[in-house]
């Protein structure tokens, strides 16, 4: 097996592994370590059917239950898919993962990570983009860090300040996700003890004890500095790729840039986090 650096701060590349056959403990432990400090891992040339890529992922933790339902494969209910073919109520064509964000930061123990394998790709475009929020952190100016430091933010399904809208949950199982969580603005990851900004703007309705004059232009303000392209590795798909990132220090984006006639379909999976500490 072999592991290179994407860039200088976020992505490493693995190759010469095949997932679908047992992989041993000092190969697993590699992976992990290469996770903690790559942020974001590309298994290439992976042909991993449902049940073996839920095999293949627990070997990084346990699989998390997404919020979700009516994404979920009917014979494989933990693993979700990814399509560009579905559609809001309206008739608009769905997008899933437009805009930047990190998964399920509405849960009290949010994912500590996501896993994509690429099922169907368009022939270009669609890459995923990944912002490093623990290298925008460290250079963000001290006044700065100052202030956000002790912030907590309130993170619902849906933000109402959000342009981007999510698919709806669906009325079964709606009682499973939270109405509101509490997380730091800066947390500390629990692997490597490094600070990060820990933003989502599709999911924090506001921060504790600001009005919403004060909150909304911060945030704007941290997206803006944490998504600078200096802080961001792109993703561009190929085929047999399966591609794992860590939520806890990273935003990500899908690109909806394609030709729609063509089929973009991924499968979802996501491990269990902790609750986020400062
Ligand atoms: C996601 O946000 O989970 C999806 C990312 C992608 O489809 O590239």
């Amino acid at each position: 097996m072999q592991i290179t650096p994407l860039s200088d701060h976020t992505g490493a590349e693995v190759r010469g592994l095949d997932l679908a056959r047992p992989v041993p403990q000092e190969v697993q432990a590699a992976l992990n370590a290469a996770f903690v400090a790559h942020s974001v891992l590309v298994i290439r040339d992976q042909a991993l059917a449902p049940p073996q890529l839920l095999a293949a992922v627990e070997l990084f933790g346990c699989v998390f239950a997404q919020h979700n339902t009516r994404f979920a494969l009917p014979d494989c209910p933990q693993i979700h898919y990814l399509s560009n073919q579905d559609r809001f109520p309206d008739g608009r064509r769905y997008i899933p993962g437009e805009g930047w964000h990190t998964d399920h930061s509405n849960d009290t123990r949010p994912p500590k990570a996501t896993v994509l394998h690429a099922v169907s790709l368009p022939s270009e475009g669609g890459d995923t983009q990944f912002a490093n929020m623990a290298a925008a952190w460290a250079v963000l100016a001290p006044a700065l860090q100052q202030r956000i430091a002790g912030l907590v933010a309130i993170h619902v399904y849906q933000s109402s300040h959000s342009a981007r809208k999510l698919m709806a949950l669906p009325e079964a199982g709606r009682e499973r996700v939270p109405n509101a969580v509490l997380h730091p603005l800066v947390r500390i990851h629990p692997e490597n003890g490094r600070p990060s900004i820990y933003i989502n703007p599709i999911r924090i309705e506001g921060i504790v004890g600001l009005d919403h004059q004060e909150a909304l232009p911060l945030l704007d303000e941290l997206l803006r500095h944490a998504t600078a392209e200096r802080f961001q590795y792109r993703h561009r798909w190929r085929p047999g790729d399966l591609v794992m990132w860590d939520n806890r220090c990273l935003l990500h984006k899908a690109n909806g840039d394609y030709d729609m006639e063509e089929t973009r379909y991924l499968y979802r999976v996501m491990l269990q986090g902790e609750v986020p500490r400062a």
